[in-house]
């Protein structure tokens, strides 16, 4: 899902028209193949140097990187060492890093904090595009600048049970939530879907922490289907305190009405491209719902899916 509000700015701050006329070649970085970016005329722009003005003012900081591990292909699990960060962060919330020279790509990338130790702090990634490339290949040792803990946490419940709904690597963040939950004797039931069962990660941790009930869209693992049959069916026996969902937008999108339809509240991970990620380049915001827009770096990113306008996520 892409942030509405100036999300296509994003692209141009991520342009570079030293790099796309061959001029930068290996300089700040190894110059990429020509790119859709380099047809853009006279609204190329030159990186505005976000990232240095954040590391100049301590807002983004360095770590070493503790571990890296493949889960399976397309996913790894990245531990750094943040004994800063680690005893503030909060399930829900998220941390920004960026581990390659120069500014190409130009933005420190959000990644939901997946586990927490005294003083690290473990990611759960897939790997999309050139950023999450690069730190699928960090080795333990070397270094990464990250931002955060920032935004809001998800919310607790008094003593009720509280569903998780996760969609892929939606996973992220309920990880570290269901051992709070644990340790202070609450309990939870997690959906997980995935598209096939080479996506579903982290499945025997999980059920030691909860029962998990699993969807794959091939049928390969689990009910054949998608997560949101599962969470159907579920709402038909019975009802949480309140449901928590992370995952793509259609799937937290159907959750939102599922959970309007049965009365139970639920609150939404959402994910948005961000610039600043301090609620000042609108560059994360997604639609309001009955109008206006919500900054998902510094309003959510977990957010009551009442606020949110389901029908135009993604
Ligand atoms: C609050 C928050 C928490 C997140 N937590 C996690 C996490 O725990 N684990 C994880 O793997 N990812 C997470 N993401 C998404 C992660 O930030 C993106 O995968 C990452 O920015 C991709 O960078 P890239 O340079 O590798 O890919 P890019 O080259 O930027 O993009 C590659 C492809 O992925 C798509 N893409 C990029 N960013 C997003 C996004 N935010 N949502 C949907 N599609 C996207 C692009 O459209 C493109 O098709 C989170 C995002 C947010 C906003
Ligand atoms: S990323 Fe700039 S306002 Fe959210």
């Amino acid at each position: 899902m892409r942030g509405r509000g100036l999300c296509p700015y994003l692209s141009l701050l991520e342009t570079d028209p030293l790099r796309d006329r061959g001029l930068r070649k290996g300089f700040f970085s190894p110059a990429p193949p020509p790119s859709a970016a380099s047809s853009r005329g006279p609204f190329r722009r030159a990186p505005l140097g976000l990232h240095l003005f954040l590391r100049e003012n301590g807002l983004v900081r360095p770590a070493k990187v503790r571990s890296r591990r493949r889960l399976a292909p397309g996913y790894f699990l990245l531990e750094i060492e943040a004994p800063e960060a680690a005893p503030r962060a909060r399930p829900g919330q998220f941390v920004r890093l960026k581990a390659w020279p120069g500014y190409d790509p130009l933005l420190p990338r959000p990644f939901s904090i997946h586990a927490r130790s005294e003083k690290t702090l473990s990611f759960l990634i897939q790997e999309r595009g050139r950023a999450t490339a690069v730190l699928s290949r960090l080795r333990p040792g070397e270094e990464v600048w990250w931002d955060g803990p920032l935004g809001h946490p998800f919310p607790l419940p008094e003593r009720g049970e509280v569903w998780l709904v996760a969609g892929g690597v939606g996973l992220a963040p309920f990880f570290f939530y269901l051992e709070t939950l644990r340790a202070r004797g609450l309990s939870a039931r997690l959906f997980y879907g995935a598209r096939t069962r080479g996506d579903l990660v982290r499945l025997s941790a999980l059920e030691r922490l909860c029962p998990v009930q699993v969807a794959t869209e091939d049928g390969s693992r689990g009910r054949p289907g998608l997560v949101t049959d599962l969470l159907r069916e579920a709402l038909k026996k019975g009802s949480p305190e309140f449901i928590l969902a992370c995952g793509p937008p259609g799937m937290l999108a159907a959750v939102g009405h599922l959970g309007e339809r049965a009365g139970v509240p639920v609150y939404l991970s959402l994910e948005a491209m961000m610039a600043c990620g301090r609620g000042l380049c609108l560059g994360c915001a997604v639609s309001r719902k009955g109008g206006g827009y919500l900054k998902v770096c510094v309003e959510g990113p977990v957010f009551p899916a009442e606020e949110v306008d389901l029908d135009r996520l993604g």
